[in-house]
């Protein structure tokens, strides 16, 4: 059996490696404790953007209420206020209320909101899709196209969303109830409607999150059922999310200024009784 015995050159090499090694891991060690301590505790990537979108019916209702329960309470976040170029809107709805009026966009312009994006009316492939897929109860082809509309305007938003880590998504056309702190969670979505279900009308929290929410048209060929709701495409479309749901609630405004006081759990929540606007 023969034995290998190192000889001294060896040793000296062998002794080098474990010291460069050694000096290498102290040097990494010192660089992480001093990366780790010249950062802020919290982390800086946080940045935020808040956005509207939709067809803001009455601004000079929904407005003051925009800035205290959303723009005010989140001071660090950019605001894009996005909203179709129509003077007038009329939607005859086959069993609820039916609306009809002129759209004024002067309180917006006038307002200090920075990001104003008045988009045209923008026709998609999308809408004879959806027209085939009508009507849920209450809802008529106008509805449906103003479905259309809405998703539309959703989707001129989402490539604004790559440049912040937090996304509030809101509709223009509403009185916000409940104060909204943008980062309180990573995929909230107000739970809704008579079913108490799916909100397709506003979320907050991570940005590849608002992008699940938002992105509404890329994968409409794949649900199956007969009718298309809002709220029961959105439920079949974020299945697999993990999703937070929150008791935040705003009531929808009508053109005419009328206000949805039955939107916040069936009326038990009222907005303000001597409100003229009120409708039972
Ligand atoms: C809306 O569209 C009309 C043309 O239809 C245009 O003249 C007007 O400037 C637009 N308004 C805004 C605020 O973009
Ligand atoms: C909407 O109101 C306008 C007047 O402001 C009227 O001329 C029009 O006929 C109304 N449309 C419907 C569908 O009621
Ligand atoms: C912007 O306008 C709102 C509503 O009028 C007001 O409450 C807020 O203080 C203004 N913000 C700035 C920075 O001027």
């Amino acid at each position: 059996m023969v034995r290998h015995r190192p000889k001294p050159r060896q040793i000296q090499i062998l002794f080098h490696y474990f010291l460069a090694t050694f000096l290498f891991f102290y040097l990494l060690y010192l660089h992480v404790l001093h990366t780790s301590f010249s950062s802020p505790p919290s982390a800086p990537s946080r940045t935020c953007a808040i956005f509207f979108y939709g067809l803001a019916k009455n601004l000079p209702i929904t407005l003051p209420s925009t800035f205290q329960k959303i723009i005010l309470p989140n001071p660090t976040c950019t605001i894009y206020y996005q909203t179709q170029n129509l003077t007038h809107t009329t939607t005859p709805h086959a069993l609820w209320d039916s609306e009809n009026g002129t759209i004024s966009y002067t309180a917006l312009l006038s307002s200090n909101i920075s990001n104003i994006l008045i988009t045209p009316p923008s026709p998609s492939p999308y809408l004879p899709y959806l027209l085939s897929k009508c009507c849920s109860p209450g809802s008529t082809p106008t509805s449906m196209s103003n479905l259309h509309q809405s998703w539309s305007s959703l989707s001129l938003l989402i490539p604004f969303f790559t440049s912040y880590s937090h996304i509030g998504i809101f509709r223009n056309d509403v009185v916000f109830i409940d104060e909204v702190n943008i980062f309180e969670s990573d995929f909230a979505i107000p739970r809704w409607g008579s079913f108490w279900g799916f909100n397709d009308r506003m979320f907050y929290g991570k940005k590849e999150n608002a992008v699940k929410w938002a992105e509404r048209f890329k994968r409409l060929k794949e649900f199956d059922e007969p009718i298309l709701k809002g709220e029961t495409y959105l439920k079949w479309l974020l299945k697999d999310e993990k999703i937070e749901f929150v008791d935040t609630c705003f009531l929808r405004v009508r053109v005419d200024g009328r206000i949805k006081v039955n939107d916040c759990r069936a009326g038990d929540r009222p907005y303000d009784p001597a409100n003229p606007h009120l409708e039972q």
